[in-house]
């Protein structure tokens, strides 16, 4: 799907398709307005079958003095609150109505509308991102192909082409394209996205964008002392891979940028095994690694000038002779000690060791990235990262760049009064908290690997996939972390 911005009028556009906005008291928006005047009305007359909510569509073919074959009419929703939310719901609702439809070519006017105090480059990311998601398929695993038309392939943004706007969309598309990255990685089968898989993965974008590439193997790890890590990869008959894969688009020697991604490409739950029910849904439990891939591609694709290393532990969690058992105490790469007190709290395990080794870095902040607990959703549900931070500027940047992408964070806390529930017997720590919550535990257990660092962990269980009819990964939160990494500090 290629975007473009040019300044055209919408009533002479010839185009498969023209996307209109009406809000829900049937005001028509400027170029709604042209539209109708040159076509005598013919809009205006039609409106009555367009329900007022935002999102909603109404499509209106061969109207007379309009070049474009068919006019997509969308519901904004009430004008004097023409907020993100509406906006986000027309650009999908007419994204859904153009699949539908099958147009080949578009030109979407809803990009110049006022929404809330967002700049217009805000509309253009968030229309770009909105239809690519919208247009986003994993069939290559079927054997019949869906037939239909082919899928929605120029989409002109009327606006006058200004160099910002021109970078938003340079920006959004290299997004979408991350974001897509990091949706596949998730939807793959946990038979083919093995921790192997995701080395060449990270290879593959190596390659093409010639970014500094290495994949630490078992034997190194045990040679630094990651015992945390490889205890977790015990039961497994993959082989464990730490990945670090780097982009260096920044001023030479400025600190990166670490992000550290969970990449336990299957969740059994090892010894202390998950119950059967719904497990195929631990094949997303590497989508925070999906998202620091996705990430550095984005980046990558759009020349960012920014420096950032990618840190990806990757390894199944699995039952076997070998596997760790409840009760065994592993020493971690920063020296202290954890009893294992239930094998289905691996990621912590894995990413202890990672933030560890992310130390050599000196990155100017660490962030982890990791489906960690369903005590998050739980907490949170599917609408809300959770943010957890040892640094109140970090975390400020963090929520700021969320709620920019309109992928967003909750703050959850990390106070000291938590840490007494990790305590154990026999080790400097449990791995497990309890039941009370989970996901501030397990965060607390994460900070006493970065105490040296600024730090922050975003528990993505909740948002990186969606269950139900609808199943699958949602590239989340790659938006946010590529708009944490343009910030300007
Ligand atoms: N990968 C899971 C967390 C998870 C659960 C992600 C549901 C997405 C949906 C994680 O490794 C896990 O099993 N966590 C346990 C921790 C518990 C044993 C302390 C959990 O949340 O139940
Ligand atoms: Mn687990
Ligand atoms: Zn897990």
């Amino acid at each position: 799907m290629e975007f473009s911005i040019k300044a055209l009028s919408p009533e002479s556009a010839k185009a498969g398709c023209v996307v209109l906005g009406v809000y829900a008291n049937k005001e028509l928006t400027p170029p709604a307005k042209r539209v109708d005047q040159a076509s005598r009305g013919a809009l205006s007359a039609a409106l009555a079958d367009l329900p007022g909510k935002a999102g909603a569509t109404l499509l209106l073919r061969g109207l007379p003095g309009v070049a474009a074959e068919r006019v997509l009419l969308v519901g904004l929703g009430e004008r004097k609150q023409l907020a993100e939310p509406a906006f986000r719901d027309a650009v999908r609702g007419a994204a859904a109505a153009l699949r539908e439809l099958g147009a080949k070519d578009a030109v979407l006017t809803l990009v110049d509308l006022a929404v809330g105090k967002r700049p217009v480059s805000w509309n253009v990311r968030h229309a770009v991102l909105g239809l690519r998601e919208a247009f986003y398929r994993f069939d290559q695993l079927k054997t019949q192909k869906k037939p239909g038309a082919p899928a929605l392939a120029e989409v002109i943004l009327p606006l006058s082409a200004k160099a910002e706007l021109q970078a938003a969309l340079k920006e959004a598309a290299a997004t979408a394209d991350g974001m897509a990255l990091a949706r596949t990685l998730g939807n793959l089968p946990p038979n083919i996205c093995t921790p192997s898989y995701l080395a060449e993965e990270a290879g593959r974008i190596a390659k093409q964008f010639k970014l500094p590439l290495k994949v630490l193997e078992r034997r190194e790890m045990e040679k630094l002392g990651m015992g945390s890590f490889l205890a977790v990869a015990r039961g497994s008959h993959q082989a464990p891979k730490l990945i670090v894969l780097r982009y260096n688009g920044g001023k030479k020697g400025k600190k990166p940028l670490a992000l550290v991604g969970k990449g336990i490409t299957f969740d059994t739950g090892g010894i202390s095994l998950k119950p059967a029910g719904e497990m195929d849904e631990m094949k997303y439990d590497m989508s925070g690694a999906a998202s620091v891939l996705g990430t550095i591609r984005a980046l990558a694709g759009m020349k960012a000038p920014v420096n950032v290393v990618g840190i990806i532990p990757a390894c199944e969690n699995m039952p076997g002779g070998a596997a760790t058992k409840p009760g065994d105490v592993v020493t971690t790469l920063s020296g202290q000690t954890v009893e294992i007190l239930n094998t289905d709290a691996e990621g912590r395990l894995i990413l202890c060791d990672a933030l560890t080794y992310a130390e050599r870095f000196e990155p100017e902040a660490v962030i982890d990235i990791a489906t960690l607990t369903g005590a998050c959703v739980i907490a949170l549900g599917h609408v809300a990262t959770g943010l957890f931070s040892n640094d109140d500027k970090l975390a400020a940047e963090i929520i700021a760049a969320a709620d920019d992408a309109w992928d967003r964070v909750w703050r959850m806390p990390l106070w000291e009064d938590y840490q007494e529930q990790l305590r154990s017997n026999f080790a400097d720590m449990a791995n497990i908290g309890g039941r009370p919550a989970g996901s501030v535990t397990a965060a607390c257990f994460l900070a006493r690997f970065t105490k040296k660092q600024r730090w922050a962990h975003l528990d993505i269980a909740g948002t990186a996939w969606r269950g139900g009819r609808e199943k699958g990964s949602t590239g989340r939160p790659v938006p946010l972390l590529v708009r944490l990494a343009l910030r300007k500090p």
